[in-house]
């Protein structure tokens, strides 16, 4: 006997009226007010999109179309196998239904108003596939590190201390620059190494220390989030130059042509985020040769280079100029991002006031994950760690490749061809929103992220990164159908929605 679809329960919705159209709107209309009234509790489950539309008798993408608005406002969250829920942070005044106090909060500023919109977009995203950065199995250097940890933090130099060095401990600074002019190519001495909380922090202190409030930056396009953001958040929007970037890495001309003085350049010179090609040679000349011209810095984010699949990772933009590039690196992709740990190669000139900024910031990094990492550098164990996961995350990417190519037709999605790195990305064809898709794989338990808002303006190509984190061949199997199966909705939607809408004759005859 064919199941009979399950309908759901939400009073408090009403009715939706089909003769004013929009039902997308009114849906998502309908549920604020709930939540508002206190109907729909912080925290509670949502039925599924499916099973929504279904009692409502609309077609799913009106229910996803309401969902994403009422997640974008931060009505509502939705994380992977959990499925989508009111938000909590409603909870003060939703939760027990009392009437909210005539007294008006004080308005936002505009920088609060900027940072809620920053809080929104970096939720913390669950360790599922294709989650980037999961260091699981084989990856994880568990027993050395619990090992090391027992030994240095009872009584160790790890062990409870007074405040320390804001730059970071000397040690910890010592083995950091042996291991980039080792394996980087770095030109630097532990009196140039700065210990940060990872490139985040590295990226924050660049903008705080080389940029004066008139000063423009050049920033790729597309770039990592968590550089544009900083730049939008602190107030200088206007001021940040997105240049180009094709097969040869940031189109240095193009910067050129856009804003010649600018004071720094920010560039994943190595592997660019997200699309994962190294900048050429020429580039590189041709980026120092406008640095130097310009008394312009170069901020080289250098988040996973290490981590590269056919031959040596690529040489530092650094070493070709120690005076002119501040080099940032990270422990988040090598070992793993909870850790908090990265650093900052600065020129000697710019020593001093990274220090200040360092120290304002948040004093200096917890002392005892330094002495941990510092032995685990100097014992040899990140060098094999290193050897080790390079072979784990080769592994993974083959299965990843080879699983996506079996799965999904090439004329709706297909791989970016890319050789390092924790991450690669699936371009999407025919329009298939990506974002539309990134939140309904969430639905079923599968990470993965929007590219077209990494580009200015966020409205770039469409695609979605997908994280090399340690799965197992079986969850890899499964995440890779739910996401076949989430492109083929939207890719449905999508061309449903093209058939539909009204061409000017039938817009114009119905007006
Ligand atoms: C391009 C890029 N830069 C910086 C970071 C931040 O890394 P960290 O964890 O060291 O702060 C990331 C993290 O994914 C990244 O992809």
């Amino acid at each position: 006997m064919a199941r009979k679809p399950k309908t759901v329960e939400l009073p408090s919705i009403g009715t939706l009226d089909r003769s004013a159209g929009q039902l997308g709107r009114q849906l998502a209309q309908a549920l604020r007010h709930a939540v508002n009234r206190g109907d729909l509790k912080p925290g509670e489950l949502l039925p599924s999109t499916r099973a929504l539309a279904t009692s409502l008798q609309v077609a799913r993408g009106t229910v996803i179309e309401a969902f994403d608005q009422l997640i974008a406002e931060g009505f509502l969250t939705s994380q992977p196998r959990a499925g989508t829920r009111v938000a909590q942070a409603l909870a003060p005044a939703a939760q027990a239904g009392e009437r909210v106090s005539s007294v008006e909060p004080a308005p936002l500023t505009e920088r609060a108003r900027l940072f809620t919109q920053v809080a929104r977009q970096f939720s913390v995203v669950p360790a599922a596939p294709f989650a980037v950065s999961v260091p699981v199995g084989p990856a994880a250097p568990d027993d050395i590190w619990r090992r090391l940890g027992n030994r240095l933090r009872a009584r160790g130099p790890g062990a409870p201390a007074g405040y320390g060095d804001p730059q970071g401990a000397r040690v910890l600074r010592e083995a950091i620059a042996d291991y980039v002019r080792k394996s980087r190519s770095v030109r630097c001495e532990a009196d140039e190494v700065i210990i940060t909380s990872g490139t985040q922090q590295g990226l924050y202190l660049c903008c705080q220390v080389l940029l004066d409030a008139d000063d423009s930056a050049w920033v790729e396009n597309p770039a990592y989030r968590g550089i544009t953001a900083i730049l939008e958040s602190t107030g200088r929007p206007e001021r940040m130059i997105r240049v180009p970037v094709d097969a040869e890495g940031m189109n240095v001309e193009a910067g050129i042509e856009l804003d010649s003085h600018a004071r720094a350049a920010f560039v994943t010179s190595s592997h660019q985020y997200p699309l994962g090609m190294p900048m050429s040679m020429a580039r590189r000349s041709a980026l120092l040769a406008w640095a130097r011209a310009n008394q312009a810095w170069i901020v080289e984010d250098d988040y996973d280079s290490e981590l590269r699949y056919a031959g040596h990772p690529f040489p530092s933009l650094q070493g070709l100029d120690p005076n002119r590039v501040i080099y940032l690196g990270t422990f988040s992709k090598i070992l793993f991002p909870s850790l908090r740990l990265g650093y900052a190669v600065v020129p000697k000139n710019l020593v001093e006031a990274f220090y200040g900024a360092r120290v304002l910031m948040d004093r200096h990094p917890p002392n005892a994950d330094q002495h941990v990492l510092t032995a685990f550098i100097a014992e040899g164990h990140l060098d094999r760690h290193i050897r080790r996961i390079r072979g784990v995350y080769a592994d993974r990417r083959a299965r990843i490749i080879e699983t996506i190519d079996r799965v999904l037709p090439r004329d709706v999605a297909w791989l970016q061809p890319s050789d390092q790195g924790m991450h690669m990305v699936l371009w999407l064809g025919g329009r298939i929103d990506d974002k539309r898709v990134a939140s309904l794989a969430a639905e079923s338990g599968v990470a993965v992220r929007a590219v077209s808002p990494m580009y200015a303006g966020g409205n770039g190509p469409m695609g979605l990164i997908l994280g090399l984190g340690g799965f197992s061949d079986e969850e890899i199997e499964i995440a890779t159908g739910h996401l076949a199966r989430c492109i083929n909705t939207v890719a449905r939607d999508t061309s449903r929605d093209v058939k539909t809408r009204p061409t000017k004759k039938t817009a114009r005859r119905s007006a």
